[in-house]
């Protein structure tokens, strides 16, 4: 059963809570916090305080995906307050080091993949992580078009990770609709991570209903 999360980057932050409530009334499966530091990507967004109030306001799972050109330091702070945390491998020197600090407080880590990084850059670190989030987009903004060669990415990640016999789920992060839900849940998404179809659509229960239809075959 492929799973729907809520990026709240689109999301009326004036009304944060009663989004997210909307968000968990249609069925979504959890929620994706965009953390942005400026440097790694040219957006800043949420940070820890907003992490953690949405960690404290809903009872699905919260992840945070952190573009950030430094992810330890916020791991340090992040880990074991949140549920699942995602890190880019661009960023990360020591990545066995970093699912360490992940782990060691009780999160999940998800390793993060820009949609240039070759799938080979995370084959030795495939046993330690809970997932991997592959970018559809280039990270920093949400309502940006799907990329399509990342079809092909989605589809080796699967036959690599059947192949070994790994425990990993595919996150696919960005360009996510009714037209490419379908796609990158056919390449092998297990997880579509989903903000402006959701929330910039006026209708957002109708909208997490026609995402979960279009990818039920
Ligand atoms: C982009 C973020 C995404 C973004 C997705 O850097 O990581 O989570 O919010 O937005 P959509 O679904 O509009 O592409
Ligand atoms: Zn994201």
């Amino acid at each position: 059963m492929v799973k729907i999360g809520a990026s709240i980057l689109s999301a009326n932050y004036g009304y944060l809570k009663e989004e997210i409530r909307k968000v968990e009334e249609a069925g979504v499966d959890l929620i994706h916090v965009d953390m942005m530091d400026g440097h790694f990507v040219p957006n800043i967004s949420m940070g820890i305080g907003i992490s953690k109030y949405v960690k404290d306001i809903t009872s699905l799972p919260t992840e945070v995906h952190l573009m950030v050109e430094n992810p330890n330091m916020f791991i340090s702070v992040l880990a074991g307050n949140v549920d699942i945390i995602s890190f880019h491998i661009e960023t990360c020197r020591f990545p066995f080091r970093t699912i360490n600090l992940i782990k060691e407080k009780g999160s999940k880590p998800i390793v993060a993949l820009n949609p240039s990084t070759p799938i080979n850059t995370i084959e030795y670190i495939l046993d330690e992580v809970y997932g991997v989030l592959v970018m559809t987009v280039e990270p920093g903004f949400s309502g940006q078009k799907f990329i399509p060669q990342m079809l092909k990415k989605i589809d080796s990640l699967k036959r690599l990770i059947n192949k070994e016999g790994h425990d990993v789920q595919i996150f696919v992060d960005g360009g996510i609709n009714l037209e490419t839900a379908p796609k990158v849940v056919e390449a092998g998404a297990d997880v579509l991570i989903s903000s402006s179809a959701i929330f910039c659509h006026g209708d957002v229960e109708e909208a997490v209903r026609r995402l979960k239809e279009a990818v039920k075959f």
